[in-house]
């Protein structure tokens, strides 16, 4: 077997993942914020399954919503996941419903680690009020909206490969708390480089 070149033994650990890795989750629970700084960490390229989806059909969600209905971006959903899995490893982040599609759902457990990230009602509630831009509680109550989404899809995503708890902490900690369980995971121990902790000179005068 042929040793590993420096230049091998230097890649960024999380290069050395095979799958891609999902975010899954509701509305609110940090999906494209953690997603980003996961990406980061480990060194690794991002991409926001909205935002192409977006880019792809040159008008907002809320615009798919009201003028081709909810079915057709269901659908647009589907094939721009399809096609960003089966592209580079990468941490991809999904809107809250794709992980209810089943041809998807079967799409990510074959070829990526799927991430649930979970958050409490009052958390969620909070955090989708900083933003506009949901056609699913646009002109209706969050809380309740939530709620409701919470008891149906709650037992779907406990199907994804990895839960993080992300109620009560800030996002660099709960991407820590990713990367963590996605070691244990994989066995791939470390995957990122630990934090660099900035040190400040003391005064001496
Ligand atoms: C949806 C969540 C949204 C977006 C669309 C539908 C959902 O993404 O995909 O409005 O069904 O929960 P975020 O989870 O990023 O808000």
């Amino acid at each position: 077997m042929r040793s590993p070149t420096t230049a091998e033994t230097t890649l960024p650990p999380g290069a050395h993942l095979e799958k891609s890795v999902v975010m899954v989750g509701l509305m609110g629970t940090g999906k494209t914020s953690i997603g980003r700084m996961l990406a980061k960490r480990l060194k690794m390229d991002f991409v926001d399954a909205d935002a192409e989806i977006v880019a792809a059909a040159g008008c907002s969600i809320e615009e798919i919503f009201e003028t081709h209905g909810e079915p057709s971006f269901r659908s647009g959903e589907r094939s721009v996941i399809a096609r960003l899995l089966d592209g580079p490893v990468r941490i991809i982040a999904t809107g809250g419903g794709a992980f209810m599609d089943p041809e998807t759902r079967e799409h990510i457990a074959k070829n990526a680690i799927s991430v649930w990230l979970h958050a409490d009602l009052d958390t969620l509630v909070k955090r989708v009020s900083r933003r506009g831009g949901r056609p699913l509680i646009k002109n209706a109550d969050p809380r309740q909206v939530i709620d409701e989404l919470m008891k149906i899809r709650d037992p779907i995503y406990a199907k994804a490969d990895i839960r993080v708890e992300t109620s009560d902490d800030p996002s660099n900690k709960v991407t820590e708390q990713v990367i963590a369980a996605l070691e244990d995971y994989t066995g791939l121990k470390p995957l990122a480089a630990p934090k660099k902790t900035t040190t400040r000179k003391m005064d001496t005068k």
